[in-house]
């Protein structure tokens, strides 16, 4: 295969480190391609840029996981819609082959709140932050574009690097919230990438699914295992810390039918190893 991955950051990378590792061809587009795994071809552009064209190379596969890096609805706006229109737009300008798979990477935050019930690819989008509504006009883009094309809504991304819960529990600093279970679905960076290398793959893929692990878990479950595996004393709950996010289960049923496998299936397997590679320190 030959894959241009637009936006090539933490999930990007490591997608492209494992096309390499695997004897496929891999390119990271984006504005500062610095530190891109060996093997991997940088491409320093702008996704925004109207002359994007000159700088594409010859990948008949792409998978599009920018991000956003300010958070107003403008750059949202810019991130999710305009930079998926002007890429599609520009893939039709340059030479090379057609493009036979298009990804784009996308987010939980496309659901409403559900009351703490199961989402799947069949609930109702109903997004409650101009993010979920941005995001979801950039899947509403792919999805019309010629090319074959499909969606991966992402749980929360966690990993090497992005440690930021398991400090945070290591130091005390998590309260419980009062307000009932509020559910969490994550997803293990490596999961991330092995989801969208097996998206890439599999014949007849669907035109949209949810990747997350195999067990959404309640907030305060997370805390306090975590808290066990450091530890650490366990989090106190704050009766005044209501909800300040939609709460639902995301379920991964299509993703695993599809013959997809976790290496972390929860939170448990992938802070488990952070933890043991030293993430919580520091
Ligand atoms: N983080 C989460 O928990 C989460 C949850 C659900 C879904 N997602 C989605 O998953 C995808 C991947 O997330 P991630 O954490 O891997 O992203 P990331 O590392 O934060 O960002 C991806 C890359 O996008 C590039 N980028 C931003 N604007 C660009 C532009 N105008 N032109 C070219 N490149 C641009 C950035 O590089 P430069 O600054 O060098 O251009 C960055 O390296 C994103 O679509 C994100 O929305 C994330």
């Amino acid at each position: 295969m030959q894959v241009l991955i637009a936006g090539c950051g933490y999930v990007g990378t490591e997608l492209a480190r494992r096309l390499h590792a695997e004897g496929h061809k891999a390119w990271g587009l984006r504005r500062t391609p610095t530190d891109l795994p060996e093997g991997v071809e940088p491409i320093a552009a702008d996704l925004l840029d109207p002359e994007l064209s000159q700088h594409l190379p010859p990948a008949e596969m792409v998978v599009y996981a920018a991000a956003s890096d300010a958070g107003t609805p403008e750059a949202y706006r810019a991130i999710y819609v305009d930079g998926v229109r002007n890429l599609v737009t520009q893939l039709h300008k340059r030479d090379g082959p057609p493009v036979k798979r298009f990804i784009f990477v996308s987010s939980t935050g496309v659901y409403g709140d559900a009351d703490g019930g199961w989402v799947d690819e069949d609930t109702e989008t109903e997004p409650d932050s101009f993010r979920g509504t941005e995001v979801l006009a950039g899947e509403t883009v792919t999805l019309a574009t010629p090319f074959p094309s499909l969606v991966l809504r992402l749980g929360g991304i966690y990993g090497p690097g992005r440690n930021r819960l398991l400090r945070m529990v290591a130091q005390g600093q998590v309260r419980c919230p009062g307000d009932g279970p509020i559910w969490s679905n994550r997803i293990h960076r490596d999961d991330a990438a092995r989801a969208l290398l097996h998206l890439l793959e599999i014949p007849n893929p669907k035109p949209v699914y949810l990747g997350i692990d195999d067990r959404p878990t309640p907030l305060c479950t997370v805390y306090r295992e975590v808290a066990r595996m450091l530890g650490v004393p366990e989090p106190t709950v704050d009766p005044a810390r209501g909800r300040d996010r939609s709460n639902k289960r995301c379920s991964n049923r299509r993703l695993r039918d599809s013959g997809f496998t976790f290496q972390y299936p929860s939170f448990r397997e992938g802070y488990g190893a952070m933890i043991a590679a030293g993430e919580a320190e520091g």
